[in-house]
C-alpha cells in the first residue's frame, strides 16, 4: 500500500473523530469531557450509513477516505470512533500514514471478562465487527476460560439514526437480541458498537439492573489523553476548544438528531469526501 508523507501536527490543530453516523458521539462526548480545551471535528458518514452489513472492502474504502479528508482539514490525530471501522481498516489507516496519531475501537472483552464473576460474557456488535479478524484475535487473546455470546445486531443502528431510541421497533429487537444472552445466564454484556450506549435506557429495561453494561467511550478518551501527551500534541492554552459537526448526508435532515443526542446546540454542515480534482497535465 502507498504510504502517505507524513506532515509535521500542529497541537493547535483539533482531533478528527468520526463514525458511519451519530454513534460516534457517545465517544465524542467523553472526550469532550475529559480534554474541554482541544477543538474537535465529528464527521458521520450517514450518507453510507450503516458499515455493519457493508463488504469489508467498502468499509476500508470509506475509512480511508474519510481519514484523508479529516487530515485535509489539518487534524493533529484521528479517533476512529467506530468499531466496524476500527475492524476493517485501522491497520491501513496507520500503514498509510504512519506518522499520524490514531485511535481506534474494540468491544471492550478485556474488562468484560475480567469482571465477569461467572466468566459469561454476551456482546452485541454489527456482523462486519463480529466476522473480522480484529474481533477473532480478540477473542482468541482474552477468552481462554470464558463463555463469550456474540450477537450481531441487524437494524439497531438504523433505529438510533431515526433518533427512535425508545419506540416499540428498537425494544422488540433488542429482546429478541438480548432473550437469548440471557437464558445463558450471562452477568456482563460488551456493548461493541458506538450507536448502542444511546440504548442503554431500553437496555437496561430488557435486562434489569443486576447485568454490568461494559463501553467503552471513556476508555477511548483516556487514550486520546495519553496519546496527547505522549506526542507533545495537547492544545497549549487553557481556552474552550470548540466542536464543529459535519455529515456526508443532508445537515438540515440531520440536525434535530444531532442536537437531541448531543445535548446542547450543535451547528451541523456538509461534509465533502469527494477526491480531490485531477491536477491538470503540466
Ligand atoms: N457505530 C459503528 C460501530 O461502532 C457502526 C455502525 C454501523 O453499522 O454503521 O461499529
Amino acid at each position: 500500500m502507498e504510504s502517505h508523507a507524513t506532515p509535521d501536527f500542529d497541537n493547535h490543530a483539533p482531533i478528527g473523530v468520526f463514525d458511519s453516523g451519530v454513534g460516534g458521539l457517545s465517544v465524542l462526548r467523553h472526550i469532550r469531557q475529559r480534554l474541554p480545551h482541544e477543538s474537535l471535528i465529528y464527521v458521520a458518514d450517514t450518507a453510507w450509513m450503516p458499515y455493519g452489513d457493508k463488504a469489508t472492502a467498502t468499509i476500508r474504502e470509506r475509512t480511508l477516505r474519510l481519514a484523508e479528508s479529516l487530515l485535509d482539514a489539518h487534524c493533529k490525530m484521528l479517533v476512529l470512533a467506530c468499531n466496524t471501522a476500527t475492524a476493517a481498516a485501522v491497520k491501513e489507516v496507520r500503514a498509510q500514514w504512519p506518522g499520524l496519531t490514531v485511535v481506534g475501537m474494540e468491544p471492550g472483552l478485556k474488562p468484560a471478562i475480567h469482571g465477569s464473576p461467572r466468566r459469561k460474557v454476551g456482546i452485541l456488535a454489527t456482523s462486519g465487527t463480529l466476522r473480522s479478524d480484529k474481533f477473532r484475535l480478540l477473542l482468541e487473546r482474552y477468552g481462554a476460560g470464558a463463555e463469550v455470546i456474540s450477537q450481531p445486531c441487524p437494524g439497531l443502528v438504523e433505529q438510533v439514526e431515526q433518533g427512535a431510541l425508545d419506540d416499540q421497533r428498537t425494544a422488540a429487537l433488542l429482546r429478541d437480541y438480548l432473550t437469548p444472552l440471557l437464558a445463558q445466564q450471562i452477568d456482563t454484556l460488551v456493548l461493541g458498537c458506538t450507536h448502542y450506549p444511546f440504548l442503554i435506557p431500553l437496555i437496561r429495561r430488557v435486562t434489569g439492573e443486576q447485568l454490568t453494561i461494559i463501553d467503552t467511550g471513556h476508555a477511548v478518551a483516556r487514550q486520546v489523553e495519553r496519546l496527547l501527551d505522549e506526542r507533545g500534541l495537547r492544545h497549549p492554552l487553557a481556552t474552550s476548544g470548540q466542536s464543529r459537526f459535519y455529515t456526508t448526508g443532508d445537515p438540515r435532515v440531520q440536525h434535530p438528531l444531532f442536537q437531541c443526542l448531543w445535548g446542547e446546540e450543535a451547528r451541523l454542515d456538509y461534509w465533502s469526501t469527494a477526491p480531490p480534482p485531477a491536477r491538470p497535465a503540466p
